[in-house]
């Protein structure tokens, strides 16, 4: 990158063709068909829902975005020397479910003073969030040079080339908590399988605390959780006509305290039909009935410590807030 150049050009690139519809339509079969009924969380972000999500990054209860944000602020430079610190070596960051890289951006200003070459190479489901990623970190660090990947991180898990320098691998954001523990180990396990000695993962995990703090963040006052899980039958509506009528289903959250995990769901408010002609299917919906669309596992250093552990890193160094709401962990692969 030329340090004269205004605007860096970059072309998002689609791993294996991400066919949204094909891939809503599965999701629809799958999870609607079964009792108790289910939606996965990446449906939640299409233009819409990534417009909603940031919403809730800034609502007061939503403490995890601004305590990760805040530690992120405190700890960038000792972040990035901690993953290596010979500086002539260019770093590459690998970020899970980026989104807008609203924080990405902290870590990579304190990449961009300690290394000469700084490589940013997001991956997100959703195009809308990563070309607001791109957008921002391109005008905020003309130098660092961006790679961006429309991808299903799950289904599609990214491959790195070969590189002459070191990776972080970036997963915050709490996204790991989206998944059960099984799939929690398959993500960071097919990870691990894309890095070398030296490389390191930055994990961020909200950790468990009292059920109210936890309960009031999914379940706002102004009611903008509510509608970012209620986007997601917008988006069956918009994306495969579906015929939903959303004032008859109703948000609600629960404390699973067995799993140590929040969830979504949406609660039919009636009986009721609804048709989902792309995926040709009709459901009836019984009063009360819901459907779960999405988990937020909580952590604890105990948790955490055997995830990791299973997945093939080892510990380095963690980081959290003086409350100890929210932990970013640095480990490494030795
Ligand atoms: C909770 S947001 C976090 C965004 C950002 N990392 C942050 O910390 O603010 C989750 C992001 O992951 C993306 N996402 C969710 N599931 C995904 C998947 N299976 N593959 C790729 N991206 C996914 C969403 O589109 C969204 O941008």
């Amino acid at each position: 990158m030329n340090a004269t150049t205004d605007f860096q050009i970059f072309e998002t690139k689609s791993l294996a063709p991400l066919d949204a519809r094909e891939a809503l339509i599965d999701e629809v079969w799958r999870g609607l068909r079964k009792r108790p009924r289910s939606l996965v969380p990446w449906m939640l972000y299409d233009a819409e829902g990534s417009r909603l999500f940031e919403c809730i990054t800034t609502l007061p209860e939503y403490y995890p975005m601004r305590t990760e944000r805040d530690i992120l602020a405190s700890y960038a430079e000792e972040i990035v020397t901690a993953v290596g610190s010979d500086y002539s070596r260019p770093l590459r960051l690998l970020e899970l479910g980026a989104g807008t890289a609203a924080k990405t951006g902290i870590l990579l200003r304190a990449a961009t003073r300690l290394r000469n070459e700084v490589i940013y190479f997001p991956v997100d489901v959703s195009s809308d969030a990563l070309d607001a990623a791109c957008d921002s970190i391109g005008c905020l660090l003309p130098d660092v040079q961006l790679q961006p990947l429309v991808a299903n991180y799950v289904t599609h898990p990214p491959k790195l080339e070969r590189f002459g320098g070191n990776t972080l691998a970036m997963y915050i954001g709490s996204s790991i908590g989206n998944f059960s523990p099984e799939e929690a180990r398959i993500i960071l396990r097919n990870l691990r399988s894309q890095l070398r000695t030296g490389d390191a993962l930055l994990l961020g995990t909200d950790m468990v605390k009292d059920v109210a703090t936890l309960m009031r963040a999914y379940d706002d006052r102004d009611g903008v959780t509510a509608a970012f899980n209620l986007n997601i039958l917008h988006r069956l509506n918009r994306d495969l006509g579906a015929n939903f009528d959303t004032d008859c289903f109703r948000h609600r959250v629960r404390w699973n305290r067995v799993q140590l995990r929040i969830e979504m769901h949406l609660e039919s408010t009636c009986d009721q039909c609804v048709d989902i002609p792309a995926a040709e299917l009709s459901i009836q919906f019984a009063a009360f009935e819901t459907i779960h669309t999405e988990s937020s596992y909580k952590f604890t250093q105990k948790t955490l410590g055997a995830l990791l552990e299973d997945a093939g890193f080892t510990i380095k160094q963690s980081w959290t807030d003086p409350r100890r709401l929210y932990a970013l962990t640095l480990a490494v692969v030795q």
